[in-house]
Formats: C-alpha cells, structure tokens, sequence
C-alpha cells in the first residue's frame, strides 16, 4: 500500500529515541504526524524540524487521549512510549510494577480501543506495536518488563482477530537492543551507562526502525507484515542454565 493512501499518524513517545525516529520517517512520506509525549521542549523541537503536531500528553491521561482519538481519524496508531525498570521481580517495588503495567501495557489497550473501532469501521488502518524482544524472551532481572512486552504481543494476534475481515494491518514489531537514549532514562545520565550499553557495539539506531516500520507499511494492503524481531547481528537471544545446589546446603542431591 503506497504511504499516499494514508493521511495521518499517530505516534506515541516521540520525544526521543524510536518514537522521533518514527515521526521522521513519516513526515518524509507527507502524512499528518500527531506526536505524544510528556517532554514539552523535545516536542516543540521535534515540530519545528519535522512539521508534526504535537500534544505533550502523557499516555496514562485517557481522557486526553479520548479528545484526541474523537477529533481525528487515524489512519496508523504506533504505540511506542515505553518505560523500563529493571530489577528481579523477588526485589520488585510497588510503584514500579504500576509504572510499567500503565506505560506499557494498559494504556496501550486504551488507546487501541480508542482508535482500532474507527479504523474497522472506514475499513483503513495499520497499528503498530512496539513490544520488544523481552515480550518472547526471558533474561534476568526485567520480569515486570517481560510481562507487559508479552501482553502486548498478545494483544496484536488479537486485534488481527478481532479486526478480520477489514483492511485493518497490525505489525508487532520486537527490538532487540537499539541505540537510542533508553539506557539514560532507566539507569540515569552518567557515562558509565553509555558504556555499559552503547559505545562500542554494533548496534541498530533508531531510524533502522523505522525504516522496518516503513516497509510493512509500503508493502501492499494485501499484506499484512505480523511480527517483525529487529536484533543487532551480534546478539542472541536464549540460553540455559541448570545450577548445582551449594554443598553447604546438602550433602546429597535431593530428587
Ligand atoms: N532501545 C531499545 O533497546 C529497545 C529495545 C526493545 C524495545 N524497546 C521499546 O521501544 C520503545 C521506544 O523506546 P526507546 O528506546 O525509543 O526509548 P526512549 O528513548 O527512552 O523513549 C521512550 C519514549 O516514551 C515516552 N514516554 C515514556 N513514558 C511516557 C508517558 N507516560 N506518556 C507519554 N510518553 C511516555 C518518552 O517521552 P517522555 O519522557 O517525554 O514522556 C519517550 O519519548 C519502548 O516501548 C521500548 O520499550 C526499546
């Protein structure tokens, strides 16, 4: 389907990283870009360079998002914004599994019902999910993290479910580890977190995913691009382990 057959855009967390990214690549194709976040100043200057629109909107004010989705009918919903707060789930805080559960899971639900039902019903649309590749993957010490990106997978097979029989197109797309400025909003600014995360390595930049986010749009309204995993070439996911009890605690093994 050629990017003229569809005229607006919606793009949560777009103040930085993937989200702008996104906006970007959308304002070249010349769709009207409406673009959310909390970070007013990022924003502005987001608009000024890309021409988009934005509303400085944070994704757990559902009925600022209701105004939105009422007054425009969008033709792509990209639900990117996202949090991380990494910790074993046995050390997990209160506030942290509530943060991660609205970011990233509830407020996508909320904002797929607010938009999904008016592109089924103009028979046009194409979401796009941001999950990760933690929704299909466990490693250690993300567990809240892990749970939400799952339900957000899950969702995605379900909107193709509950929107069949309509052009309506959902891409989930999974990113493994991605340069952008993730690292510094989950760990803090100081350099030590570059290192540990970015400098370096091989790894995809933000406009990689949104070049991936342009293709299954471009591809033609016949085809539904469902699930796209986007790694850097030298990461791998998987692994396993089986662990030896410590003699201190057992003389013999026990089955
Ligand atoms: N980078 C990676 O390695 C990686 C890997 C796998 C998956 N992902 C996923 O990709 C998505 C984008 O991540 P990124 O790497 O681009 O991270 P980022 O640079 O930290 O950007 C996150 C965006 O989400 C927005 N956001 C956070 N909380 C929000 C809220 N309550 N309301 C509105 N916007 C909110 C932030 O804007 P404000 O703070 O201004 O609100 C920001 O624009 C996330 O869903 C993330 O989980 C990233």
């Amino acid at each position: 389907m050629p990017f003229s057959d569809y005229k607006t855009a919606l793009v949560t967390g777009a103040s930085s990283g993937i989200g702008a990214a996104i906006v970007e690549r959308f304002r070249r194709e010349n769709i009207e870009v409406h673009a959310i976040a909390r970070s007013g100043d990022a924003l502005k200057a987001l608009a000024e360079r890309t021409k988009c629109i934005a509303h400085v909107i944070d994704v757990t004010d559902r009925a600022a998002l209701a105004q939105l989705a009422s007054t425009i009918p969008f033709d792509i919903l990209v639900n990117n914004a996202g949090v991380d707060r990494p910790k074993k789930f046995l050390d997990a805080d209160e506030e942290d599994i509530d943060l991660l559960v609205d970011v990233n899971l509830r407020a996508v639900l909320h904002i797929c019902r607010l938009i999904v039902p008016g592109m089924v019903a103009r028979d046009r649309g194409h979401v796009i999910n941001i999950s990760s590749i933690a929704g299909n993957y466990n490693f250690g010490g993300n567990s809240t993290y892990h749970a939400v990106k799952a339900g957000v997978a899950m969702l995605s097979n379900q909107l193709r479910l509950d929107a069949f029989g309509k052009r309506v197109r959902v891409t989930e797309i999974c990113p493994g580890r991605v340069a952008t400025e993730i690292f510094n909003h989950v760990h803090g600014n100081d350099s030590s977190v570059r290192e540990r995360f970015i400098d370096g390595f091989e790894l995809p930049q933000a406009a990689d995913i949104a070049e991936a986010i342009a293709f299954a749009i471009a591809a033609p309204v016949a085809v539904n691009i469902g699930h796209m995993e986007i790694t850097p070439t030298l990461q791998v996911m998987g692994g396993l382990q089986t662990a030896r009890p410590q003699a201190s605690e057992t003389e013999e093994p026990k089955r």
